[in-house]
Order: C-alpha cells, then sequence, then structure tokens
C-alpha cells in the first residue's frame, strides 16, 4: 500500500500543540483529512518548555493510532527546530479568552508570541510554506508574523474565518431547512471578532436568492449577531472556547487552500490596498476561490449599500486600531536582525 503513497513527505508544524484545539487538529493531519489519502505527513509539535510532558502524550497517542500516513512526530519547544523545512504551519499556540473577554484583549499578551513566530518562519521554513493563524486575535497577530517574515511570500500568509463561514453556513442551512451544500455564495468579511459582517447578500439556497427564503429582521436580530458572537457563546457553554470547531475550520481553510475549490471561502489575508476599498497593510477577510495553491479574491461584489458600507467601516476601523496597538511591535525589526 505504501507504494501508492507521494515518496516525500510533507512536513506540517502546529504551534500549541499541547493545547485543546490542536488536540483534534493533529490526528486529522495524520489521519489525510488535510493532504488526503496518498500524501504522508511528519508531525512538528511545538509548545512552551513547560508543557514537554504534555507534548510527549500527544506524541504518544499519535503513536498508538499506528496511522499508516505519519512517518514521524517531532516535539520541542524550540521554535528553529520546530519550523525547520515546514511546508504548512497552523499557528494555534497563544492564550484562549475567557467568559466576559474580548478576543482583542488578548492582544498583549499574543501578540508578541507572533514576533518570534515570524522569524523562526522566516528563518527556517520552506520558501513556499503556508500558514493559517488561528491563535487570537488571528488577524493581527498573523499581519505580525508576516511583518517579521519578508523572505516568504506575503499571500502565504493568512488568518482563519472559516469558523465564522462554517457557523453562518449552518445557521443559514437550519433556517431554511436545507443542507450546508446547498448554500452557495456566502463570505464573511473583515475580523475574525463581533465586527465581522457575515454577508448573504449574494447567497442562493438550492438556486434561490437567500434574501427571498429568510426575512431582513432574522438578517438583523438573529443570524448576524449569533454568528458574530458565537465564540462567546460556546465559552458560555463549555467553559472553553471551540476547539474541534476551530480545528475543523482549519482543516477546511488549508485544504481548500492547496486543493483548490470553486465554492466561495472566506479567507483573511493580507489587503493590497486596491481590494474593495479596504486599506493596504490589514489582514481583512475577503471573499475567496482557490486553485493550483492559490487564493483569488471574487471582484465586483456589491458593497454599496447603507448596511455593507457601515459593516466593512466598522471591521475596517477596528483592525486599524487593532494595528495601532501593536504598532511597536511592527518597529522591532532591528532589535531582531542580528
Ligand atoms: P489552549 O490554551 O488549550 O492551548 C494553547 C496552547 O498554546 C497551550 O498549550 C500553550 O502552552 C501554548 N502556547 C502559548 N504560548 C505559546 C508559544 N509562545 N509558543 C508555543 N505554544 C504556546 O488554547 P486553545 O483553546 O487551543 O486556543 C488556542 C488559540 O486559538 C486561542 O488564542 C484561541 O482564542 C484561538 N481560537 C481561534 C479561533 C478562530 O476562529 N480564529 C477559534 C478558536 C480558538
Ligand atoms: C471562536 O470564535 O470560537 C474563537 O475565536 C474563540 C473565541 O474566543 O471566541
Amino acid at each position: 500500500s505504501m507504494a501508492t503513497h507521494s515518496d516525500k513527505p510533507k512536513r506540517i508544524v502546529v504551534t500549541g500543540a499541547a493545547g485543546q484545539i490542536s488536540y483534534s487538529v493533529l490526528f486529522r493531519l495524520a489521519s489525510g483529512a488535510f493532504l488526503g489519502p496518498n500524501q504522508r505527513v511528519i508531525l512538528h509539535l511545538l509548545d512552551l518548555p513547560n508543557m514537554e510532558e504534555v507534548l510527549k502524550g500527544v506524541q504518544a497517542e499519535l503513536h498508538d493510532c499506528a496511522f499508516p500516513l505519519l512517518d514521524d512526530v517531532v516535539i520541542t519547544s524550540n521554535q528553529a527546530v520546530a519550523f525547520k523545512d515546514v511546508d504548512y504551519a497552523y499557528l494555534v499556540g497563544a492564550k484562549p479568552r475567557g467568559p466576559g473577554m474580548e478576543r482583542g484583549d488578548l492582544l498583549k499578551d499574543n501578540g508578541k508570541i507572533f514576533v518570534d513566530t515570524g522569524k523562526a518562519i522566516n528563518d527556517n521554513a520552506s520558501r513556499d510554506c503556508k500558514v493559517i493563524v488561528v491563535g487570537n486575535p488571528a488577524n493581527t497577530n498573523c499581519l505580525i508574523a508576516q511583518h517579521y517574515a519578508k523572505d516568504i511570500p506575503r499571500e502565504n500568509f493568512t488568518a482563519m474565518t472559516r469558523l465564522d463561514h462554517n457557523r453562518a453556513l449552518t445557521q443559514l442551512a437550519l433556517k431554511t431547512g436545507s443542507r450546508v451544500t446547498d448554500i452557495k455564495n456566502l463570505v464573511v468579511w473583515g475580523n475574525h471578532s463581533p465586527t465581522m459582517y457575515p454577508d448573504i447578500r449574494n447567497t442562493t439556497v438550492n438556486g434561490k436568492k437567500a434574501t427571498e427564503l429568510v426575512d431582513s429582521n432574522w438578517i438583523e436580530t438573529e443570524f448576524t449577531p449569533r454568528v458574530q458572537q458565537r465564540g462567546a457563546e460556546i465559552i458560555k457553554l463549555r467553559k472553553l472556547s471551540s476547539a474541534a470547531s476551530a480545528g475543523n475550520a482549519a482543516i477546511d481553510h488549508m485544504r481548500d487552500w492547496v486543493n483548490g475549490s470553486d465554492e466561495m471561502q472566506s479567507i483573511s489575508f493580507y489587503s493590497d490596498g486596491k481590494t474593495y476599498g479596504v486599506p493596504e497593510g490589514l489582514i481583512f477577510s475577503f471573499p475567496v476561490t482557490t486553485k493550483n495553491g492559490k487564493y483569488e479574491v471574487i471582484k465586483g461584489l456589491n458593497l454599496d449599500d447603507e448596511v455593507s458600507r457601515t459593516r466593512i467601516k466598522k471591521t475596517t476601523d477596528e483592525l486599524l486600531s487593532e494595528r495601532q496597538a501593536v504598532e511597536h511591535l511592527l518597529k522591532m525589526q532591528d532589535l531582531f536582525s542580528y
């Protein structure tokens, strides 16, 4: 059976590998849910030195699965080892919020993690390493990591809004009594935060316009706030932030990016200043399709109505203020180049 597998294994790093999201992601990466049934993988598990024992436990469980596609499991608290020659990076390692906090409150503690991470990627990873940032606040953390990885193409740095996208799909499916696969052309714009804009104005359900199947009051007072606040809802119920659904979304995001998909997806990436009027240099969620390992913005969607303009402005302003809050981290380049 091994003969059907591609010869060279791909290296995938997962940071925060002793944490709860990683505990769901790692086993699916090893089973082929990301790169398919013919691609062998080597997993690199990074966490803080005090989590070494836990990492050993996760490594032991990965071994105990006897995954046919899993060639090796590297565990480390050393960034250079963790990012050495990796093809894909799942950046999960960061504090989660608790009840009553906003994701932006994590910026002070989590932002600085991504300075070292960006440098470690720049110095060690494969030159076409694809990166997804999951750790919150994901968009601005991604901006920081990208800033310190100038030798890697900018577009290789993305942040996850796929969980928000998936949440929106299911809420609309539940409301309309349809399947998620019946739903086309849905997008979540902006920041992974309560200012995100889940947009179903162009969405169809079984070929019918979504806005003709649900009333605008439901969109305004139920759908939008529910998707925007779903992370907090999960924290309230589980007493822990979403983990399996977050891990699942990370795999969906990376799989579609690598394999391609004609479906509209929501991916947060570096805005070039020419796309939908979003200022340059924010990690902003846009509608994309994916092909040949690249994502491409879906152009020409109308954002001219009052609601869209207001929402896009709000989430843009929030990302601008998050960037402002980490300005000192984006200026430390010299301190770190030796
Ligand atoms: P967790 O606390 O269970 O795990 C985080 C792990 O990261 C811990 O093991 C911790 O030791 C490790 N860590 C901390 N700093 C590190 C560093 N500098 N290098 C390496 N590892 C480090 O948390 P979790 O529930 O797995 O969540 C992880 C992050 O993902 C949180 O920030 C959370 O808010 C975020 N999240 C994002 C989304 C999204 O949609 N973008 C969804 C869910 C959760
Ligand atoms: C989520 O959306 O579930 C995560 O970002 C966790 C959180 O803090 O909401």
